[in-house]
């Protein structure tokens, strides 16, 4: 079961071909996937050869082989990890029971809800990305951009494949609905709002890929605990392809980073106007973005106190992060976590039901994780000998979703006026001056081994190859 059926048409380790029925839906949900791809994939990179991994097995050693193909003929395919024998559900009502191999009728919305959620994501981060590829600050970056793009488009297979297996005719009118809605657009776009967002340059980018595919392994990670064995399987392969994603993310700010710093000591100055001047990104910069790419995505994880998370937890549909390594109940019942409220112009906490606080405990891990990335960043600016620090903004900074919403906070998280707020704002999140800049840095750079002047090399080149590789052939 673990290796991968490639001499089908849809490439799988689900034995698709004992199932006709289910193989003709997504042979016919395929040209429209592929209309998609060609229509809002990747600009002008239809012909380019990439050096792209490709699933293989689900076998955690060795699961990826490196090709140099055309996007468009990528493997799209339909992996699930091993299923775990015996498995039982390990939290909520029916923690205890044997996990489900079919959706209970009485769960099937929220499941349904779920999975569309999910999905929604992944080929609207693909729409947001589409014009990167025409600014790439060298080939290695581009083939990173499309590796990610190809998965997503994967990932957006994962959750098809559950609709149309498990949730008949209303699953494959949701599968065609994901690839009607478009990010950004008004009139039908995508689910959630950070997935609305413009994507303009690579510094927004490598935040993204930090920090909201960081919000994607905390979804994934909280449905791979799911009852749903099905959902709980395919999650947990879609995470071992996630990590990548946040590699770039991190690995990209750091060498941005790193590029800045040597430019600081070459030229003695941290004025950030000389530093312009030079061609590279002053780190007051880079704290604005990552204040708002931090803010933006900690509202994916949804209000503090919420019915919904406490009713998908209960009924064993989405887990906690790490659910088998927390010394609780599981049930959660008689539990209470604290959230954050504003109350006469100070933050207070109040002590809510666990149950109903799950998606600020989720959010919470989120930060704690995402903190870890920042201290390595801090490392490179450390080792500069460089006295700024980046710092993860205050959770109720610039929120647009919960109890936080509509008050004004400071990134110490002071509440303050809103003529404080329009003060102090170009401060605090990136100005149109800041993106201006920024995009005027974007230039194609595409010659092997060849680095805008904005970002270091890598240390290394992917799958151990040379920095210097042909990672992309342009034909
Ligand atoms: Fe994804
Ligand atoms: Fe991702």
């Amino acid at each position: 079961m673990s290796t991968m059926n490639y001499s089908d048409k849809i490439p799988n380790n689900v034995n698709l071909s004992e199932d006709r029925t289910l193989q003709r839906a997504l042979e016919q949900w395929q040209p429209n996937y592929i209309n998609w791809w060609n229509d809002m994939g990747p600009d002008h990179s239809h012909n380019f050869d990439v050096y792209l991994r490709t699933a293989v097995s689900v076998d955690p050693s060795g699961w990826a082989q490196f090709d140099h193909v055309k996007m468009p003929d990528y493997r799209w395919g339909i992996f699930l990890n091993q299923a775990e024998q015996d498995r039982k559900i390990n939290f909520g009502d029916h923690k205890g029971e044997d996990v489900w191999q079919d959706v209970p009728g009485e769960y099937r919305a929220n499941l349904r809800r779920i999975i569309v959620t999910q999905g929604d994501t992944e080929p609207a981060s693909v729409e947001q990305q589409r014009h990167l590829g025409l600014t790439a600050p060298s080939q290695y970056d581009l083939r990173n951009l499309f590796q990610v793009n190809v998965e997503e488009g994967r990932h957006l297979w994962a959750m098809v494949y559950l609709l149309h297996k498990y949730f008949g005719r209303d699953g494959r009118e949701e599968g065609e609905a994901l690839l009607e809605r478009r990010s950004g657009q008004e009139d039908n776009p995508r689910i959630l709002q950070a997935f609305n967002e413009e994507t303009p340059d690579w510094l927004s980018f490598f935040m993204f890929t930090y920090f909201t595919d960081r919000d994607g392994k905390f979804q994934l990670c909280a449905l791979a605990e799911s009852s749903f064995d099905p959902l709980a399987r395919t999650t947990k392969f879609m995470l071992t392809e996630e990590a990548h994603h946040m590699f770039v993310g991190e690995s990209g700010v750091s060498r941005i980073i790193l590029r800045t710093c040597q430019m600081m000591n070459e030229l003695k100055t941290d004025d950030p106007v000389k530093l312009r001047a030079a061609g590279v990104i002053d780190l007051p910069t880079l704290q604005r973005y990552l204040n708002f790419h931090f803010s933006v995505t900690i509202d994916l994880f949804g209000a503090d106190e919420s019915s919904n998370a406490a009713t998908f937890y209960s009924t064993g549909l989405k887990g906690r992060y790490e659910e088998n390594k927390r010394q609780d109940d599981h049930s959660l019942k008689n539990d209470s976590y604290k959230v954050l409220n504003a109350s006469n112009g100070h933050l207070v906490e109040k002590e809510v039901p666990m149950l109903n606080a799950l998606n600020e405990v989720l959010r919470d891990d989120y930060i704690k994780d995402s903190v870890g990335g920042i201290e390595r960043w801090n490392k490179v600016i450390e080792k500069a000998g460089i006295a700024f620090r980046l710092k993860v903004p205050h959770k109720a900074f610039n929120r647009n979703i919960g109890a936080l919403s509509g008050i004004k906070f400071s990134p110490q998280g002071q509440i303050i006026s809103d003529n404080e707020w329009l003060a102090k704002k170009n401060d605090w999140l990136p100005t149109i001056e800041d993106r201006l800049y920024v995009a005027s840095l974007m230039g194609r750079v595409v010659e092997p081994g060849k680095f805008a002047n904005w970002i270091a090399p890598p240390m290394i080149g992917i799958n151990r190859q040379v920095v210097d590789f042909e990672y992309i052939r342009f034909n």
